[in-house]
């Protein structure tokens, strides 16, 4: 191991969720600990300065800086969902006016309800294969909802609106709620699927204003700046006083498909290119070549020599991760710390070291490698097992530890 790796059990957070100290306002997967990022900026006294996550997710990292005093963050991901999660739990807004905002919404689709004739004068969205992910009552009463929710004229509040709205769309639809993936129930099962759309709506928006007003607004003092996009990262030359990110451990298609687990919400929500974001996300297009140099290319080769195909796939993530870390690099001030919380995949039983070249490319780019540590992974809601040989059946424990890698630009 070229680059130190320590066991400390204090990060393993055994028995605790995300929900233990910042309930999340909707799904997502494979979302950080904010309990690690709390505890590493606090053990590297980290209270003050600008923090960024270029893949920011719901936002978890700004959960872990805003707890340690830090109050300009910034964010990019490339799923527009995650970035509506992320906005959401970090702008401050009345939560009278939510209250009231809910009290009208409910009354003009209640109203609006009432005649049926009203129903067919909106027009329905562009969802690919509406019928087969939605029933026809389904799709017209979220419809019924989103017309109402895009009347709203404040920009803050009509998102706020549309994070309740986007888990209705998936909770709503035949997808199977317990995979990531966008796979349909069972046929037997659609048979007695006959959701209260708006019920579950209103109890979903009555949760996250639970949430919201008693978790996140009472710490979103007015000096509190998180600014998120969705885009790839911008650099910005030494900017940043310290990098906090938990980065997908390999591509969407093989390990954790963020898009298609968005793709419903998305596509309610307007985003025409829903469908193609998988394919946008690191490591989303195949290489041409292997990866042959540094700490990652024996362990590329040994793939190779059972699977090219799966070899070039976990390059390209790998040639991602590079020219990420090399931009990312740059926008560190000096003393400036990059703080990755990542998982070691395997494929095709072979265990990639993704901790050791994230120490390498920082080291690579004028950083010096503090420490990693090793964490035993109990509440990331990821899979643990998967089948990477491919052989129905036979599964392996793939990630069973997550790696917290420190680097200090020099
Ligand atoms: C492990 S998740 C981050 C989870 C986050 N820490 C949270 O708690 O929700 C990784 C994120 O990286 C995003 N992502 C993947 N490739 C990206 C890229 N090239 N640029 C920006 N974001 C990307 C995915 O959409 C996903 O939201």
């Amino acid at each position: 191991m070229k680059y130190q790796v320590i066991r400390n059990e204090k990060y393993d957070f055994l028995g605790q969720f995300y929900a233990t100290s910042y309930p999340n306002l909707h799904k997502y997967p494979a979302t950080m600990l904010p309990q690690i990022g709390i505890e590493v900026l606090k053990e590297l006294n980290i209270s003050k300065g600008k923090l960024l996550d270029p893949y920011c997710g719901s936002g978890s990292s700004f959960a872990s800086g805003l707890e340690c005093g830090i109050t300009e963050m910034f964010g990019f991901d490339i799923n527009p969902l995650a970035i509506l999660i992320s906005k959401v739990k970090f702008t401050k807004i009345s939560v009278n006016t939510i209250i009231e905002t809910k009290a009208k919404l409910r009354n003009e689709i209640f109203e609006f309800v009432k005649n049926e004739q009203n129903i067919n004068k909106i027009k329905l969205p562009n969802i690919t294969n509406i019928d087969f992910w939605f029933s026809k009552e389904v799709a017209q009463n979220l419809n019924i909802i989103k017309h109402f929710i895009y009347q709203i004229p404040d920009e803050n509040i009509k998102n706020f609106f549309l994070v309740p709205f986007s888990e209705t769309v998936r909770d709503c639809s035949y997808t199977r709620n317990s995979e990531f993936k966008l796979y349909r129930m069972k046929s037997e099962d659609l048979v007695n699927f006959n959701p209260d759309v708006f019920g579950v709506y209103f109890k979903k928006l009555n949760d996250t204003i639970f949430i919201y007003s008693n978790i996140y607004f009472p710490k979103l003092t007015d000096d509190i700046k998180v600014d998120v996009q969705y885009s790839k990262f911008q650099p910005n030359e030494n900017s940043f006083d310290v990098v906090l990110t938990s980065p997908p451990y390999g591509d969407s298609r093989t390990t954790v498909a963020y898009g298609q687990f968005s793709t419903l919400s998305n596509e309610w929500t307007g985003i025409d290119y829903a469908r193609k974001i998988d394919g946008m996300l690191m490591g989303g297009i195949k290489a041409k070549s292997i990866l042959k140099t540094g700490v990652i290319a024996d362990y590329i080769s040994e793939v190779n020599k059972v699977d090219n195909k799966r070899a070039l796939e976990v390059t390209s993530f790998y040639n991602d991760l590079e020219v990420s870390i090399k931009k990312v690099a740059k926008s560190v001030k000096t003393n400036g710390k990059a703080i990755y919380v990542v998982g070691n995949r395997t494929v095709k039983n072979i265990q990639l070291p993704t901790d050791q070249f994230i120490a390498e490319k920082f080291e690579e780019q004028g950083f010096r490698h503090l420490i990693t540590y090793e964490r035993a992974l109990s509440s990331k809601s990821m899979p643990s097992k998967n089948s990477p040989t491919n052989i129905t059946g036979k599964t392996v424990n793939t990630m069973l530890f997550e790696y917290i890698v420190i680097n200090e630009k020099k």
